[in-house]
């Protein structure tokens, strides 16, 4: 038994019918909603914004997990909260001032949490770590769904782990699947992101059963 957390990417969903891929993710056993905000900016892809997040809070009682990839995050965080956030997650690189974007999520009484990009370094953004809620380890590079997981990536899990006197929960994000979530959960991983292998898959709740170490 575990109890480790599933949140579907719902950038994998269905963009004409958002409230189906809801619906769905919480039939199949989902535990958050993991919202994928790009800017074509801090990454080459554009996805949606506070609307969408706003949309999807009206419809569901789930954890909205939001993973920001954009520029200057502190520009925005508060109107994501107002939206119905839950948690935001953010990237420290792309911020200009990441101790106060966490501050200004903070304020607005949400969760907070740094993403680390496979090529930004955990130690120059650990001293971060007690101000944050959770730690996102990015095993793709942040801006697509449906990527191979990076292996090497994994090793920062019990890392963030070290670094934060083992207090702070790490999620992971990008190419779990059935076959790689194991890798995962043996470095300690606490909240697995899956949007392809979950919304691509022919029955996506075993997909989730299975990803929760519980079969
Ligand atoms: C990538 C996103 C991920 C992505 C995960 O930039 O942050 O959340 O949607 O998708 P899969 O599970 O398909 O790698
Ligand atoms: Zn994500």
């Amino acid at each position: 038994m575990s109890d480790v957390l599933i949140a579907p990417s719902i950038l994998s969903g269905d963009f004409c019918n958002m409230e189906k891929s809801v619906r769905d993710l919480e039939k199949w056993g989902g535990d958050w909603v993991h919202c994928d905000v790009m800017d074509g900016v801090y990454v080459p892809n554009i996805t949606f914004g506070m609307p969408m997040i706003a949309a999807i809070r009206k419809i569901t009682q789930k954890t909205l997990d939001v993973h920001l990839m954009i520029t200057e995050p502190e520009k925005y965080v508060e109107r994501f909260a107002d939206a119905g956030a839950d948690i935001i997650t953010f990237h420290p690189d792309a911020s200009k001032d990441p101790s106060a974007c966490i501050d200004l999520i903070k304020g607005k009484g949400k969760k907070a949490g740094v993403v680390f990009n496979p090529n930004v370094s955990v130690e120059k953004y650990a001293y971060l770590f007690d101000k944050c809620d959770l730690v996102v380890v990015m095993t793709v590079y942040a801006g697509y769904g449906g990527q191979k997981l990076i292996p090497e990536c994994i090793e920062r899990i019990p890392l963030i782990k070290k670094l934060s006197g083992n207090k702070i929960p790490v999620e992971v994000d990008g190419g779990i699947n059935k076959e790689t979530y194991v890798l995962a959960l043996k470095a300690g991983a606490d909240v697995l992101v899956a949007g392809s292998a979950v919304y691509k898959a022919d029955d996506p709740a075993d997909v989730i059963r299975t990803i929760r170490g519980t079969l």
